[in-house]
Protein backbone atom coordinates (compact mmCIF):
# COMPACT_ATOMS: atom_id res chain seq x y z
CA UNK A 1 0.00 0.00 0.00
CA UNK A 2 1.37 3.45 -1.50
CA UNK A 3 -1.08 5.71 -0.13
CA UNK A 4 -3.82 4.69 2.38
CA UNK A 5 -6.72 4.74 0.13
CA UNK A 6 -4.34 3.48 -2.29
CA UNK A 7 -4.87 -0.18 -3.13
CA UNK A 8 -1.76 -1.42 -5.31
CA UNK A 9 -1.15 -5.14 -5.55
CA UNK A 10 2.36 -6.72 -5.47
CA UNK A 11 3.10 -6.75 -9.11
CA UNK A 12 2.83 -3.41 -10.40
CA UNK A 13 3.46 -1.31 -14.21
CA UNK A 14 5.88 0.02 -14.42
CA UNK A 15 8.32 -2.51 -12.51
CA UNK A 16 9.80 -1.13 -9.69
CA UNK A 17 12.38 -4.41 -8.91
CA UNK A 18 13.23 -6.81 -10.87
CA UNK A 19 14.64 -7.55 -14.11
CA UNK A 20 12.58 -5.54 -17.30
CA UNK A 21 11.68 -8.57 -19.76
CA UNK A 22 11.97 -7.03 -23.34
CA UNK A 23 11.45 -8.30 -26.53
CA UNK A 24 11.62 -6.89 -29.69
CA UNK A 25 9.14 -7.20 -32.47
CA UNK A 26 9.82 -5.37 -35.69
CA UNK A 27 9.82 -1.97 -34.48
CA UNK A 28 7.69 -3.14 -31.36
CA UNK A 29 9.79 -3.13 -27.98
CA UNK A 30 7.45 -5.45 -25.50
CA UNK A 31 7.96 -5.51 -21.95
CA UNK A 32 5.99 -8.05 -20.69
CA UNK A 33 4.52 -7.74 -16.93
CA UNK A 34 3.42 -10.81 -15.59
CA UNK A 35 5.72 -13.73 -16.40
CA UNK A 36 4.93 -17.18 -15.59
CA UNK A 37 6.26 -20.72 -16.98
CA UNK A 38 3.36 -21.03 -19.41
CA UNK A 39 2.12 -18.10 -20.33
CA UNK A 40 2.54 -13.89 -20.21
CA UNK A 41 0.20 -11.19 -18.53
CA UNK A 42 0.27 -7.84 -19.43
CA UNK A 43 2.87 -5.97 -21.42
CA UNK A 44 4.54 -2.35 -22.06
CA UNK A 45 4.35 -1.96 -26.05
CA UNK A 46 6.53 0.92 -27.34
CA UNK A 47 7.24 1.19 -30.99
CA UNK A 48 4.09 2.82 -32.36
CA UNK A 49 4.12 5.86 -34.06
CA UNK A 50 0.99 7.75 -32.57
CA UNK A 51 0.96 10.77 -34.69
CA UNK A 52 -0.59 9.38 -37.84
CA UNK A 53 -3.16 6.50 -38.02
CA UNK A 54 -1.68 3.20 -36.99
CA UNK A 55 -0.45 1.33 -39.87
CA UNK A 56 -2.93 -2.07 -40.72
CA UNK A 57 0.60 -4.30 -40.41
CA UNK A 58 1.24 -3.04 -37.20
CA UNK A 59 -2.23 -3.06 -35.69
CA UNK A 60 -2.37 -6.61 -36.99
CA UNK A 61 0.87 -7.00 -34.76
CA UNK A 62 -0.70 -5.36 -31.76
CA UNK A 63 -3.95 -7.32 -32.09
CA UNK A 64 -1.83 -10.20 -31.86
CA UNK A 65 -0.22 -9.17 -28.67
CA UNK A 66 -3.53 -8.37 -27.10
CA UNK A 67 -4.70 -11.90 -27.93
CA UNK A 68 -1.14 -13.17 -26.21
CA UNK A 69 -1.01 -11.00 -22.90
CA UNK A 70 -4.58 -9.67 -22.23
CA UNK A 71 -3.96 -6.14 -21.45
CA UNK A 72 -1.52 -3.99 -23.68
CA UNK A 73 -0.06 -0.52 -22.24
CA UNK A 74 1.03 2.13 -24.05
CA UNK A 75 2.49 5.38 -22.81
CA UNK A 76 2.18 9.14 -23.31
CA UNK A 77 0.83 8.14 -27.29
CA UNK A 78 -0.89 11.82 -27.36
CA UNK A 79 -4.01 10.79 -28.98
CA UNK A 80 -7.05 13.11 -28.74
CA UNK A 81 -10.16 12.37 -28.80
CA UNK A 82 -11.44 11.78 -32.17
CA UNK A 83 -7.68 9.82 -32.69
CA UNK A 84 -8.59 7.83 -29.56
CA UNK A 85 -11.70 7.13 -31.45
CA UNK A 86 -10.17 6.30 -34.70
CA UNK A 87 -7.94 3.48 -33.28
CA UNK A 88 -10.85 2.18 -31.56
CA UNK A 89 -11.95 2.07 -35.20
CA UNK A 90 -8.77 0.37 -36.43
CA UNK A 91 -9.61 -2.61 -33.94
CA UNK A 92 -13.41 -3.10 -35.16
CA UNK A 93 -16.37 -1.89 -37.34
CA UNK A 94 -18.72 -0.55 -34.49
CA UNK A 95 -18.05 0.98 -30.93
CA UNK A 96 -20.24 1.08 -27.83
CA UNK A 97 -22.00 4.28 -28.30
CA UNK A 98 -22.80 6.38 -24.71
CA UNK A 99 -26.47 6.33 -23.14
CA UNK A 100 -25.88 9.76 -21.20
CA UNK A 101 -27.78 8.42 -18.00
CA UNK A 102 -27.94 12.31 -16.93
CA UNK A 103 -27.91 13.95 -20.74
CA UNK A 104 -25.75 14.66 -23.22
CA UNK A 105 -25.27 18.28 -22.16
CA UNK A 106 -24.02 17.27 -18.79
CA UNK A 107 -21.54 15.07 -19.81
CA UNK A 108 -17.71 16.79 -20.12
CA UNK A 109 -16.95 15.22 -22.98
CA UNK A 110 -20.51 15.00 -25.04
CA UNK A 111 -18.88 12.32 -27.30
CA UNK A 112 -21.37 9.49 -28.21
CA UNK A 113 -18.38 7.13 -29.21
CA UNK A 114 -16.69 8.07 -25.48
CA UNK A 115 -17.12 7.28 -22.01
CA UNK A 116 -16.67 10.06 -19.43
CA UNK A 117 -14.46 7.82 -16.61
CA UNK A 118 -12.74 10.85 -14.72
CA UNK A 119 -13.57 11.99 -11.23
CA UNK A 120 -13.94 15.83 -12.71
CA UNK A 121 -17.30 17.53 -13.02
CA UNK A 122 -18.69 19.67 -16.08
CA UNK A 123 -16.92 22.63 -14.15
CA UNK A 124 -13.59 20.76 -13.46
CA UNK A 125 -14.21 20.53 -9.68
CA UNK A 126 -13.29 17.01 -8.36
CA UNK A 127 -16.66 14.58 -8.43
CA UNK A 128 -19.04 15.75 -5.22
CA UNK A 129 -19.14 12.57 -2.63
CA UNK A 130 -23.12 12.85 -2.74
CA UNK A 131 -23.80 13.24 -6.35
CA UNK A 132 -25.31 10.05 -8.15
CA UNK A 133 -22.68 10.01 -10.42
CA UNK A 134 -20.37 9.54 -7.65
CA UNK A 135 -22.46 6.27 -6.35
CA UNK A 136 -22.23 4.94 -9.81
CA UNK A 137 -18.98 5.34 -10.05
CA UNK A 138 -18.29 3.17 -6.68
CA UNK A 139 -19.13 -0.02 -8.94
CA UNK A 140 -15.44 0.43 -11.25
CA UNK A 141 -13.85 -0.17 -8.08
CA UNK A 142 -15.29 -4.04 -7.50
CA UNK A 143 -13.70 -6.38 -10.41
CA UNK A 144 -15.12 -6.16 -13.21
CA UNK A 145 -15.30 -6.69 -17.35
CA UNK A 146 -16.42 -3.49 -18.77
CA UNK A 147 -19.98 -3.87 -20.62
CA UNK A 148 -20.63 -7.81 -20.02
CA UNK A 149 -23.81 -6.59 -19.19
CA UNK A 150 -24.75 -6.50 -23.08
CA UNK A 151 -25.67 -9.14 -24.93
CA UNK A 152 -23.76 -8.75 -27.42
CA UNK A 153 -20.47 -8.44 -25.42
CA UNK A 154 -17.48 -6.03 -26.23
CA UNK A 155 -14.21 -7.35 -27.55
CA UNK A 156 -11.71 -4.73 -26.23
CA UNK A 157 -12.28 -1.61 -23.85
CA UNK A 158 -9.77 0.84 -24.52
CA UNK A 159 -9.06 3.54 -21.24
CA UNK A 160 -6.89 6.95 -22.12
CA UNK A 161 -5.40 9.38 -20.43
CA UNK A 162 -5.87 13.02 -20.38
CA UNK A 163 -3.77 15.86 -18.28
CA UNK A 164 -1.08 14.84 -16.30
CA UNK A 165 -2.01 12.68 -13.32
CA UNK A 166 -0.17 12.70 -9.91
CA UNK A 167 2.30 10.02 -9.45
CA UNK A 168 1.43 7.79 -7.25
CA UNK A 169 -2.38 8.96 -7.20
CA UNK A 170 -3.95 6.71 -9.83
CA UNK A 171 -3.80 3.04 -10.40
CA UNK A 172 -6.03 0.44 -11.96
CA UNK A 173 -5.85 -3.02 -11.31
CA UNK A 174 -5.64 -6.31 -13.98
CA UNK A 175 -6.57 -10.04 -12.85
CA UNK A 176 -5.31 -12.91 -15.47
CA UNK A 177 -8.43 -15.39 -15.48
CA UNK A 178 -6.46 -17.08 -18.18
CA UNK A 179 -4.12 -18.46 -16.03
CA UNK A 180 -6.42 -18.63 -13.34
CA UNK A 181 -8.80 -20.47 -15.06
CA UNK A 182 -6.09 -23.56 -15.81
CA UNK A 183 -4.82 -23.42 -11.99
CA UNK A 184 -8.37 -24.38 -10.94
CA UNK A 185 -9.19 -28.15 -10.11
CA UNK A 186 -10.31 -30.46 -12.39
CA UNK A 187 -13.38 -31.14 -10.19
CA UNK A 188 -14.35 -27.56 -10.20
CA UNK A 189 -13.35 -27.03 -14.00
CA UNK A 190 -16.04 -29.96 -14.53
CA UNK A 191 -18.46 -28.40 -12.00
CA UNK A 192 -18.68 -24.93 -13.93
CA UNK A 193 -17.83 -26.23 -17.68
CA UNK A 194 -21.55 -25.38 -18.90
CA UNK A 195 -22.27 -22.44 -16.38
CA UNK A 196 -24.37 -19.71 -18.50
CA UNK A 197 -24.05 -16.22 -16.41
CA UNK A 198 -26.68 -13.66 -16.25
CA UNK A 199 -24.93 -10.30 -16.48
CA UNK A 200 -26.64 -6.93 -14.88
CA UNK A 201 -24.89 -3.70 -14.51
CA UNK A 202 -27.20 -2.58 -12.27
CA UNK A 203 -26.16 -5.61 -9.76
CA UNK A 204 -22.39 -4.49 -9.45
CA UNK A 205 -23.88 -0.38 -9.41
CA UNK A 206 -26.02 -2.25 -6.32
CA UNK A 207 -23.38 -4.02 -4.52
CA UNK A 208 -20.67 -1.09 -4.20
CA UNK A 209 -24.04 1.61 -3.46
CA UNK A 210 -27.09 0.42 -2.48
CA UNK A 211 -28.16 3.17 -0.33
CA UNK A 212 -28.52 4.78 -3.88
CA UNK A 213 -28.79 1.70 -6.43
CA UNK A 214 -31.22 -0.29 -4.29
CA UNK A 215 -33.42 0.48 -6.86
CA UNK A 216 -32.27 1.93 -10.29
CA UNK A 217 -34.42 4.57 -11.85
CA UNK A 218 -36.80 2.86 -14.66
CA UNK A 219 -34.84 4.91 -17.30
CA UNK A 220 -31.56 3.10 -15.69
CA UNK A 221 -32.81 0.02 -16.06
CA UNK A 222 -34.60 -0.02 -19.41
CA UNK A 223 -31.41 1.05 -20.70
CA UNK A 224 -29.50 -1.80 -19.49
CA UNK A 225 -31.30 -4.79 -19.03
CA UNK A 226 -29.62 -8.24 -18.09
CA UNK A 227 -27.70 -10.37 -20.78
CA UNK A 228 -26.14 -14.34 -20.61
CA UNK A 229 -23.15 -15.22 -21.48
CA UNK A 230 -21.22 -19.00 -21.12
CA UNK A 231 -18.62 -18.47 -17.93
CA UNK A 232 -15.76 -20.73 -19.15
CA UNK A 233 -14.74 -19.29 -22.46
CA UNK A 234 -12.38 -19.88 -25.12
CA UNK A 235 -9.47 -16.50 -25.32
CA UNK A 236 -8.80 -15.66 -28.59
CA UNK A 237 -5.40 -17.46 -27.82
CA UNK A 238 -7.17 -20.16 -27.32
CA UNK A 239 -6.83 -20.92 -24.28
CA UNK A 240 -9.66 -21.28 -21.71
CA UNK A 241 -10.79 -18.11 -19.47
CA UNK A 242 -13.50 -16.92 -16.94
CA UNK A 243 -15.50 -14.73 -18.30
CA UNK A 244 -17.30 -13.11 -14.73
CA UNK A 245 -17.21 -10.40 -12.49
CA UNK A 246 -18.96 -7.75 -10.12
CA UNK A 247 -21.74 -7.87 -13.04
CA UNK A 248 -22.05 -11.21 -12.85
CA UNK A 249 -26.04 -11.24 -11.27
CA UNK A 250 -26.88 -14.99 -11.25
CA UNK A 251 -25.77 -18.43 -12.06
CA UNK A 252 -28.78 -19.77 -15.05
CA UNK A 253 -30.57 -22.54 -12.76
CA UNK A 254 -29.45 -21.20 -9.42
CA UNK A 255 -30.30 -19.02 -6.51
CA UNK A 256 -29.45 -15.53 -6.01
CA UNK A 257 -27.85 -16.48 -2.54
CA UNK A 258 -25.72 -19.89 -3.88
CA UNK A 259 -25.28 -17.99 -7.55
CA UNK A 260 -23.46 -15.11 -5.76
CA UNK A 261 -21.38 -17.63 -3.20
CA UNK A 262 -20.06 -19.37 -6.36
CA UNK A 263 -19.51 -15.99 -8.59
CA UNK A 264 -17.65 -14.56 -5.66
CA UNK A 265 -15.28 -17.85 -4.90
CA UNK A 266 -14.41 -17.39 -8.33
CA UNK A 267 -13.63 -13.61 -8.33
CA UNK A 268 -11.29 -14.00 -5.22
CA UNK A 269 -10.00 -16.95 -7.19
CA UNK A 270 -9.10 -14.83 -10.04
CA UNK A 271 -7.83 -12.12 -7.99
CA UNK A 272 -5.21 -13.35 -5.83
CA UNK A 273 -2.45 -11.36 -5.61
CA UNK A 274 0.12 -13.95 -8.12
CA UNK A 275 -2.40 -13.13 -11.12
CA UNK A 276 -2.70 -9.26 -10.19
CA UNK A 277 -0.52 -6.43 -11.75
CA UNK A 278 -1.04 -2.51 -10.73
CA UNK A 279 -0.69 -0.39 -13.83
CA UNK A 280 -0.05 2.79 -12.38
CA UNK A 281 -1.01 6.00 -14.65
CA UNK A 282 2.12 8.27 -15.00
CA UNK A 283 1.33 10.40 -18.08
CA UNK A 284 -0.72 12.48 -19.84
CA UNK A 285 -1.77 9.85 -23.07
CA UNK A 286 -0.77 6.67 -21.36
CA UNK A 287 -3.40 4.05 -23.02
CA UNK A 288 -4.73 0.04 -21.92
CA UNK A 289 -6.55 -1.97 -23.95
CA UNK A 290 -7.95 -4.07 -20.75
CA UNK A 291 -9.43 -7.32 -19.24
CA UNK A 292 -11.03 -7.78 -16.07
CA UNK A 293 -9.83 -5.12 -13.81
CA UNK A 294 -10.93 -2.61 -11.34
CA UNK A 295 -10.26 1.53 -10.18
CA UNK A 296 -9.60 2.64 -7.36
CA UNK A 297 -12.05 4.21 -5.50
CA UNK A 298 -12.97 7.67 -5.81
CA UNK A 299 -12.00 8.99 -2.11
CA UNK A 300 -11.95 12.29 -0.18
CA UNK A 301 -8.31 12.59 -0.85
CA UNK A 302 -8.23 11.64 -4.68
CA UNK A 303 -6.30 13.50 -6.64
CA UNK A 304 -7.74 14.58 -10.57
CA UNK A 305 -7.72 11.42 -13.13
CA UNK A 306 -9.04 12.50 -16.22
CA UNK A 307 -9.62 8.80 -17.92
CA UNK A 308 -11.75 8.04 -21.38
CA UNK A 309 -12.54 4.64 -22.47
CA UNK A 310 -14.20 3.69 -25.88
CA UNK A 311 -15.37 0.22 -25.92
CA UNK A 312 -15.17 -2.12 -29.41
CA UNK A 313 -17.88 -4.41 -30.08
CA UNK A 314 -16.86 -8.06 -30.02
CA UNK A 315 -17.96 -10.09 -33.36
CA UNK A 316 -16.04 -13.13 -32.84
CA UNK A 317 -17.57 -16.70 -31.85
CA UNK A 318 -17.84 -15.58 -28.18
CA UNK A 319 -19.96 -12.08 -29.23
CA UNK A 320 -23.83 -12.60 -28.18
CA UNK A 321 -23.66 -15.25 -25.11
CA UNK A 322 -26.67 -16.96 -24.84
CA UNK A 323 -29.89 -15.54 -26.39
CA UNK A 324 -32.52 -14.93 -23.99
CA UNK A 325 -34.67 -17.41 -25.15
CA UNK A 326 -32.51 -20.39 -24.18
CA UNK A 327 -32.44 -19.52 -20.93
CA UNK A 328 -34.23 -21.10 -18.33
FE1 LIG B 1 -14.05 -0.62 -16.38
Amino acid sequence: MSHMHILVYDNTCPRRTGVQHTIQDGSLTVHPILLSEDSSFGAEVYGVDWSNPVPANIVTKLIALQDKYGVLIFRKTGLDNSRHILFSQQLGDKLEVNPFFYGRENDRLGEPLLFDVANIELDGSLVKMDSRRYHHSLGNALWHTDSSYHQQRSKYSILLSHGNPVEGGSWTHFADTRRAYSDLPQTKKDEIENFVIEHDLWHSRKLASPAVFGNPLPHELAAKPPAYHRLVQTAPDGRKTLYLAAHARRIVGKDIEESQRLIWELIDHCTQSKYVFSMEWLYGGDMVCQSMHRANPYTATMTARDVRRSTIFDDGPWAFGVLKDQVK
